[in-house]
């Protein structure tokens, strides 16, 4: 059995909206599911409009249609799991819900358009709908167990458990910290295999591209930050350091490639990530000019996982606005820097 499993089922928990259309088996209301703040299972879920937003990143009208009802079950049965109904955001990745059971897992999803669900069970939401995530024992494919999922595409601020998702997209700068005890435990699986499609597309063009830093625990930020303050001054390691809390290392979702400094400006490496990286999903994260965006200085090196329709939406909007380096914090109008 996987051995993480039991440390992030807490987080697994966290993103299980308990909604109580779907435990009860009844439709839930718009209007319940609209309101200002609602419970979650180990939560709350807050509506929130982003602080500064400008006009353009102004959220759009709530579309959320209620989805179709979900497909018909299958006929499996016998195998527990730490949750059967779940809700997701296009884009985002659920922790995969613990197999009480000792099975040989095999995980299918009954709309891979919907939602998709890799060989262990982290389950992805792809498009609004409602999906079966099924697993199934390898040896009798009666044996197995269900999940609910509901997919929504999120528009405007939502805080989940702490963490806040403009348009789905995690938030982690200056402005919107995580949880001190948010910890996905590495990278994300979705962050995971986009790297390594990203450096085998580097490779075929010749470029060597390798992770010199992924998931940092906060405590382990906390850590870095303190020697760079201890060294630099607090202002000085402002500019390039996240404080504990504030970095996205934190989320699972970054990643700091080749060399960490300012000698890998320039370089081919640096070149490829920098008109590349969208085709994997990724952006780079704090530009060339865009300090007082960012908060922090120019870090070629810091690549940002948002998934790739939204990096691909992104690159069209840098386009649109004639602005190559352009930071999230424009894309979703918001802001970042220490309150
Ligand atoms: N270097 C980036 C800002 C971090 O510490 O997360
Ligand atoms: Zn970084």
């Amino acid at each position: 059995m996987k051995i993480s499993k039991a440390l992030i089922l807490a987080t697994a928990a966290a993103l299980i909206f308990a909604f109580s259309a779907v435990s009860c088996g009844r439709e839930v209301p718009k209007t319940e599911q609209s309101s200002e703040s609602f419970s979650v299972a180990g939560g709350t879920v807050e509506s929130t409009e982003p602080e500064e937003a400008t006009t353009e990143a102004e959220p759009e009208e709530t579309t959320a249609e209620e989805p179709d009802d979900f497909p018909e079950g299958g006929k499996i049965s016998g195998v527990t799991l730490s949750y059967n109904e779940a809700e997701v955001f296009v884009g985002q990745t659920l922790t995969y819900p613990y197999v009480y059971d000792s099975i040989d897992e095999v995980w299918s999803s009954s709309d891979e358009t919907i939602a998709t669900v890799d060989s262990v069970g982290n389950i992805t939401g792809k498009s609004e709908g409602k999906c079966i995530i099924s697993v199934a024992d390898k040896d009798d494919e009666t044996k197995g167990a269900e999940v609910k999922v509901t997919v929504k595409k999120s528009s405007g601020t939502e805080v989940v458990n702490g963490i806040t998702y403009i348009d789905g997209i995690l938030i982690a700068n200056k402005s919107y910290p995580l949880p001190q005890d948010y910890n996905p435990g590495g990278l994300t699986p979705e962050t995971n295999a986009a790297f390594q499609e990203l450096v085998d597309g580097a490779a075929k063009d010749g470029v060597t591209i390798y992770l010199s830093s992924g998931f940092r625990s906060y405590d382990l930020q906390s850590q870095i930050y303190n020697n760079y303050v201890n060294a630099y001054g607090q202002s000085t390691a402002d500019t390039f350091s996240a404080r504990p809390g504030y970095s996205e290392h934190q989320s699972g979702m970054a990643i700091d490639v080749n060399i960490i400094d300012d000698s890998f400006i320039g370089t081919p490496e640096a070149i490829w990530i920098e008109a590349h990286c969208n085709e994997y999903g990724f952006i780079l994260r704090y530009p060339f000019g865009k300090q007082d965006v960012t908060g922090y200085k120019y870090e070629p090196w810091h690549i940002r996982y948002i998934g790739k329709e939204n990096a691909e939406a992104f690159r069209k909007e840098a386009d649109k606005r004639d602005d190559v380096n352009l930071t999230l914090e424009e894309y979703l109008g918001i802001d970042s820097y220490y309150h």
